[in-house]
């Protein structure tokens, strides 16, 4: 009820009658005023004068199911949300809700989480109201070995979201950093749950730095608001990049064709390409108990980064924390 309610409210910028709303919603003048006043403890700055009514003067950025879903011009990525104040991970919910069945393209999404998670254990810092802390449940129709292109299919997303709705040129360290202007914005983390052959769901979770204050930053990071000098509105940046995630992950699924997904990772791979940070630069990473150092030169078709070193062979990496040396 709260969001058609909302929807008259934001329809105009001036006075609604409240006879108006309640009649067109079918409730009475009571219960209005009492919907109200819960919009108005969720945040939402509402005024009320007698014989003219009811002007919403602002909304708060939160990432509410209702304001999300207002505009989302997905057909089924974020059409079932689930939506937390607190969480101790978004991870965690996913894996729980695609246990019991959750639909494809179902989302998790909080404000906050008490322990979120980031790549190879470590931790995901995700202060209240400042970022997009969203995990999303997939259930691609694709052998567990192509699991990493959806990663990559991530940072795509992301990074084509990032600059159509605020202009900025984010790239992607890989396999899975955001970074704007050298400096680290997003991660990406996904999880697998599979039998042999056969991938049962992915749960893609994406963090993202949007309106955090320089202050809280450390030197290696930055938020989307540090780098544009302004606050991001956070529900439309996420409403574009459930769009993105969506058509890039019908192009690389091709659904109805027999594994489809072969013929949509080049599609995928190109983006990437045109994205990364990393290709041509000189890299190192700790490979086998001991460190790989070269240049890297390309990734192939399943996601695994190419590095050339100084002999001439041509190593592949499907995984690891690679140090950018110049
Ligand atoms: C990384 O760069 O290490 C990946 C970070 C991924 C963070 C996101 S925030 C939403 C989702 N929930 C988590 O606990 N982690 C991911």
């Amino acid at each position: 009820m709260q969001d058609k309610i909302l929807e008259f409210l934001k329809k105009k910028e001036e006075y609604v009658s409240g006879d108006h709303i309640s009649h067109r919603l079918g409730i009475s003048r009571q219960a209005l005023w009492k919907h109200i006043q819960e919009l108005k403890d969720d945040g939402y700055d509402i005024i009320a004068v007698p014989h003219l009514g009811y002007r919403l003067i602002s909304s708060p950025d939160r990432l509410y199911p209702f304001e999300i879903r207002s505009h989302l011009d997905t057909r089924f990525v974020g059409r079932q949300i689930h939506y937390f104040d607190i969480v101790s991970s978004t991870m965690n919910m996913a894996m729980e809700l695609a246990m019991s069945g959750a639909p494809e393209g179902a989302i998790v999404v909080a404000e906050t989480q008490t322990k979120g998670r980031g790549r190879l254990g470590r931790s995901w810092v995700s202060p209240k109201y400042k970022g997009i802390y969203v995990s999303l449940i997939l259930r691609p129709n694709i052998p567990p070995s192509a699991a990493p292109l959806l990663t990559l299919l991530a940072g795509v997303s992301v990074c084509e979201a990032i600059k159509d709705f605020t202009g900025l040129d984010a790239q992607i360290k890989w396999p899975n950093d955001i970074f704007i202007h050298n400096k680290k914005a997003g991660g990406i983390l996904t999880e697998l749950n599979a039998e042999m052959d056969a991938t049962r769901f992915v749960s893609m979770g994406i963090g993202l730095n949007v309106n955090h204050d320089k202050k809280i930053e450390s030197l290696h990071a930055t938020s989307l608001k540090e780098q544009k000098r302004e606050d991001v509105s956070r529900v439309g940046l996420l409403q574009e990049l459930l769009s993105r995630i969506e058509t890039n992950y019908l192009l690389f699924c091709q659904p109805g064709r027999q594994a489809g997904w072969q013929k949509g990772t080049s599609v995928i791979i190109e983006k990437w390409r045109n994205y990364s940070l990393t290709l041509g630069k000189r890299v190192r990473i700790a490979y086998q108990k001991t460190h790989l150092e070269g240049e890297a030169v390309d990734i192939d078709a399943d996601g695994g980064l190419l590095i050339r070193t100084d002999t001439g062979t041509v190593e592949k990496v499907m995984s690891g924390d690679i140090i950018h040396c110049r």
